[in-house]
């Protein structure tokens, strides 16, 4: 099944629990926006993309929950719900692009019936256009790669991380879908893992060949020509820099370093180019996600923690920005990107 998805028979929301991958494949439901952000803030569902259609459909959602019976009353719902659930996370822009592109489309409904209908018929569309803006995104960026080619990729920027298919994993599932051979080096993802944990299990599932290392180890794989190119997701694209993953930064100065080609793979929905590094907010998480390991403690309970969950890379170490309108190199100009068929 995709990542997300809307339960006709029920209207409520179904998502894989990636909490508990890969020990367990699980669906769950989200009933309630309350659930839905428990969702989110925990990580039940994530990755930007799947963030996008997350909020699209916490906005039909909401719609749904409501026993508002005037068209007045049932708005005003949706926008207090709208802004809990931007709220749960503040670095992926797709979270609010998604809740705000929804709520156009109910702008022009002129009773419960339609606010319903307009939300979910445009939180579905989000949800499909997401697929197939990855799989175009998948072929411009399968033209990087050459048979034979290893990525390194970091976080999980797969299939789990978007409604389907995948960015940066998608870029590999289209190469090889053309026949190349592209083996994957996984860098685990601390703190929460969701390179050993979610990408390795998605591609092992897939048959692609996958090799798991530490997050330290970058340095060393890369020095030793053991990598091609990195290819990375994003959770948001400023003019002047990318955020992704904690970790991310780190290994584009590293790929610079032994000119190893360092690709973002990102839809334009993931693009926030009116704004620039400094004004955006890097989400701060539970300092116990350091102090243990699973249930297992690592570290003394009263150390201080800091624990940003993402970070920005500068324009100037990434070599291309894949999307769905083509693969774009620096400078990278937002007309072009929005513009380019
Ligand atoms: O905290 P997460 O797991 O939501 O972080 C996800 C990432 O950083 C991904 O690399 C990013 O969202 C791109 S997903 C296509």
């Amino acid at each position: 099944m995709r990542t997300i998805d809307w339960n006709d028979s029920k209207n409520n929301i179904v998502m894989i629990d990636q909490t508990l991958l890969p020990g367990e494949y699980k669906v769950i439901e989200c009933n309630t926006i309350d659930s839905l952000c428990e969702a989110i803030k925990t990580l039940r569902v994530r990755g930007a993309p799947a963030l996008g259609a997350a909020g699209g459909f916490g906005v039909a959602l909401s719609a749904f929950r409501s026993n508002a019976s005037t068209l007045d009353s049932l708005l005003g719902d949706v926008e207090s719900a709208s802004n809990t659930i931007i709220a749960t996370r503040p670095t992926a822009v797709n979270l609010s692009w998604g809740v705000n592109r929804t709520l156009k489309a109910i702008e022009d409904a002129n009773n419960v019936k339609e606010v319903r209908s307009f939300a979910l018929d445009e939180a579905k569309t989000i949800a499909n256009e997401d697929v197939e803006k990855n799989m175009q995104l998948g072929e411009h960026g399968a033209a990087l790669l050459e048979d034979g080619d290893t990525v390194m990729t970091h976080c999980n920027a797969g299939r789990l991380a978007c409604v389907d298919w995948g960015t940066a994993l998608g870029v590999i599932r289209s190469a090889r879908a053309q026949g190349k051979d592209i083996k994957v080096i996984s860098c685990e993802t601390r703190p929460l893992n969701q390179g050993s944990r979610i990408t390795t299990w998605e591609l092992m599932e897939d048959k692609i060949p996958v090799t798991l290392i530490t997050d330290s180890m970058s340095g060393h794989v890369m020095r030793k020509g053991m990598v091609d190119s990195v290819i990375v997701g994003a959770d948001r694209i400023t003019q002047d820099a990318v955020f992704n993953k904690i970790g991310t930064y780190t290994h584009s100065i590293i790929a610079k370093e032994h000119n190893v080609p360092f690709y973002v793979a990102a839809p334009v929905s993931t693009f926030d180019f009116e704004r620039f590094e400094d004004e955006i907010e890097i989400e701060l998480r539970n300092p116990e996600e350091l102090k243990f390991f699973g249930k297992h403690q690592i570290a003394p309970l009263g150390v201080n923690v800091y624990n940003p969950a993402f970070d920005a890379t500068p324009m100037e170490y990434v070599t291309a920005i894949i999307t769905e309108n083509g693969v774009f190199n620096p400078p990278f100009l937002l007309d072009e990107v929005k513009l380019r068929r």
